[in-house]
């Protein structure tokens, strides 16, 4: 999967993607990032990319010609209609079904907006999908996008090898994960949980899925209720 993020600053996304477990991912070629700077294609001699709002307000607006152009490059380049994503916080709040459903394709775009905004008419035009990662205003998209980017990375192919499977995490059935422990077996006076040392799977199995439904009752009663919801339409509504 090839990410294509249009930014003011190339070198944040470049850096946060670059490191880790989406920094292998591309240097295997699991996943590609490119990142294109908006500011080279203004046609401004002084390469402006905002200006004043019309109508009045503080700060300054994104300019469409250069989100624009920046965009077509990437588009005229994959010879292809690319899906958009313009990261802001007036989109539909991001989740890891929307990860699943992102790391389908093969090529994403990215735009990162700046200051007070972006020329509505170039979001039009394009045809951007909105996303947010959440009710909080930053100060502009790169961080969003790198949030994306690892969430949607981590559901393609080859990306997560046995070392970080991502099988039984958080949200695969709309449950928070069970609590994990490392060694030593005890630490501060505290220790591990007797059933985890008992080398017994199926109790093992038994107390993490019990674990996962407490704490997600307790932290997520939102996302409980979901996946109560789901195990009663699976038992044909009777009520577990
Ligand atoms: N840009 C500024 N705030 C944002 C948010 N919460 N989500 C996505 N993009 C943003």
């Amino acid at each position: 999967m090839h990410f294509h993020v249009l930014t003011l600053f190339p070198e944040m996304v470049q850096n946060g993607i670059s490191t880790s477990i989406t920094g292998r991912a591309i240097a295997r070629g699991d996943i590609a990032l490119s990142t294109v700077n908006i500011r080279d294609y203004s046609t401004e001699k002084h390469k402006k990319v905002d200006d004043y709002p019309y109508g009045g307000g503080a700060g300054m607006v994104m300019q469409a010609q250069p989100v624009y152009d920046a965009w077509r490059s990437v588009r005229d380049a994959l010879g292809k209609d690319v899906r958009t994503v313009f990261l802001s916080p007036q989109g539909k709040v991001f989740d890891q079904q929307k990860a699943r459903e992102l790391a389908g394709e093969e090529d994403l775009i990215l735009l990162c907006g700046h200051y007070e905004g972006v020329d509505e008419r170039v979001l039009e035009e394009i045809g951007v999908e909105e996303i947010s990662i959440g009710d909080y205003v930053l100060t502009g998209g790169e961080l969003a996008a790198m949030v994306v980017i690892d969430a949607v990375s981590r559901n393609v192919p080859g990306v997560l090898t046995n070392a970080d499977s991502g099988t039984e995490e958080s949200f695969s059935e709309h449950l928070l994960e069970y609590p994990q422990y490392t060694r030593p077996e005890e630490w501060m006076g505290r220790r591990v949980p007797e059933i985890l040392l008992s080398g017994h799977h199926e109790n093992v199995a038994k107390w993490r899925k019990e674990q996962s439904l407490l704490r997600t009752k307790e932290r997520r009663p939102d996302l409980y209720a979901l996946a109560n919801g789901e195990e009663m339409s699976g038992s044909c509504g009777k009520n577990k």
